[in-house]
């Protein structure tokens, strides 16, 4: 069985099929057929379904081009439904792992797309988990539903956890040149698991367990949070000091060995860093442990939109103006720079937080032209024009997310900027520069 699933997957006739369609799902189908292979794609969004099958990319900085070909030339296929399934021999599954209100892990989306699948699974099909997760999440959520379905790993099924590094936006890495962090739940799971990624990324690093590459992930995105909290509370102590935490992370920087540059922000974004850490203080709360660096960085980086806030008040004030009536520009929404991702972006916390003060918002952001229910559910917002009269008429410009394809020297026209992202190293002679 593993032998013929090993051969089909080198000689590119294996199905891949890629269940969860999004920032992590859709590079990971378009580099299964960049490498030869016939692919489904399965998204319980139809829109989404439907977006992919007229051609048309949901997510701004992927191209699906490529796609749309494989679709036409019949070795893709787009499904709203599972029924395909049965049709793969690969499946990797990259469906969202949030939190939940009481900030608990929200499996749902893994157990619910594993329902889909079980109807489907059979012998000699690899299965992997893309999704981030705690560590034991493969073995005690999929494996016993594989046992439950009378296969046994490593003989009938292969059942892996690899965990997704993607990094949106990012134009030096594409999914098939970062390693790749492989576990299987037996030797044989893990062979095969090894030789698919092999075949589609340039290294794989294989670990002993799945419960190994559950918390190597883990590890990596709590790595992040820890110290972008970290340099968020030097940012503020420098900024008391009068120094600027930008010159001080370049400056330190220069050093060879022992130090790697994080830099402060107005607060955490995205699926990932501000959620994957409390999948782990969950499950080590089942262990007596608590998890107090992740906990305390939590706290750090959610009050970071707080501490931006606070010096906008400040700015305004110097300026003799009450945040009450002011009109504020906000300069990218999205939780970092050239993406349309605003999952738990700061610069929306910002927009409601300063809406609420009473504050006239209005945005820019050139990979987000409109905003849905923010600030209040029914609201809509439009991404207005960076142009000299929309800076001249705001009181203030929040930078709150650094685009590369906005022009900043616009912001010299500006009366007052509230600078959260380094953009101006030095305060500017023409206009007032607060760093945030
Ligand atoms: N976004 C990132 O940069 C990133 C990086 C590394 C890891 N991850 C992890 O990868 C996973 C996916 O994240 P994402 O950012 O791609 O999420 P996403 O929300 O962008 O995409 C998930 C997709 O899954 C679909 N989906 C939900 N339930 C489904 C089901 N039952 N069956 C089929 N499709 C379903 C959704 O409609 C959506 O299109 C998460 O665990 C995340 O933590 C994300």
């Amino acid at each position: 069985m593993k032998q013929a699933l090993f051969d089909k997957i080198s000689d590119r006739s294996s199905v891949i099929c890629v269940i969860g369609l999004g920032y992590v799902g859709l590079p990971r189908l378009i580099g299964a057929i960049n490498c030869g292979y016939p692919c489904i794609g399965i998204d319980t969004d139809l829109s989404r379904v439907d977006s992919l099958n007229r051609g048309k990319s949901y997510i701004g900085h992927i191209d699906v081009a490529g796609l749309h070909t494989a679709i036409l030339e019949g070795t893709c296929q787009i499904m709203g439904n599972f029924t395909s399934a049965a049709n793969a021999d690969v499946i990797m599954l990259c469906v969202p792992t949030p939190l939940n209100r009481f900030r608990e892990p929200d499996l749902s989306f893994v157990t619910g797309a594993f329902e889909s699948l079980s109807a489907h699974l059979h012998v000699g099909q690899l299965i992997s988990l893309e999704s981030t997760t705690y560590p034991g999440t493969t073995e005690e959520l999929l494996l016993s539903k594989i046992n439950e379905l009378g296969l046994t790993a490593g003989e009938d099924v292969f059942l892996v956890y690899s965990p997704e590094r993607e990094d949106p936006g990012n134009p030096d890495f594409a999914s098939g040149s970062i390693p790749k962090v492989c576990g299987g739940v037996t030797d044989a799971c893990l062979e095969v698991g090894v030789h698919f990624y092999s075949q589609i990324t340039e290294q794989v690093v294989a670990v002993s367990s799945t419960r190994a590459a559950e918390m190597t992930k883990i590890l990596e995105n709590t790595y992040r949070a820890v110290n972008i909290a970290l340099v968020n509370e030097l940012k503020i102590v420098a900024d008391k000091m009068d120094i600027d935490i930008f010159e001080v992370i370049r400056a330190a920087s220069s050093k060879p060995f022992g130090f790697k540059a994080f830099y402060p922000g107005p607060g955490l974004g995205g699926h990932c860093i501000p959620v994957d850490p409390f999948y782990l203080t969950w499950k080590a709360r089942e262990y007596g442990l608590h998890t107090r660096f992740i906990e305390l960085a939590g706290e750090v980086n959610t009050s970071m939109p707080d501490y931006v806030i606070e010096k906008t008040v400040h700015g305004l004030n110097l300026l003799g103006k009450p945040v009450n009536g002011s009109v504020i520009l906000i300069l990218g929404v999205t939780y970092k720079k050239n993406i349309d991702d605003l999952r738990e972006s700061p610069g929306i916390e910002l927009i409601r937080s300063l809406s609420e003060k009473g504050a006239c918002i209005r945005y820019h952001d050139p990979h987000v032209s409109a905003l849905h229910d923010i600030p209040k559910p029914g609201s809509e917002m439009h991404s207005v024009e960076l142009t000299v009269s929309t800076i001249r008429q705001s009181d203030c410009v929040i930078i709150a997310t650094d685009h590369d394809s906005v022009d900043y020297s616009l912001l010299e026209m500006a009366s007052l900027v509230v600078d959260s992202r380094g953009v101006f190293s030095s305060t500017s002679d023409q206009c007032m520069v607060i760093r945030a």
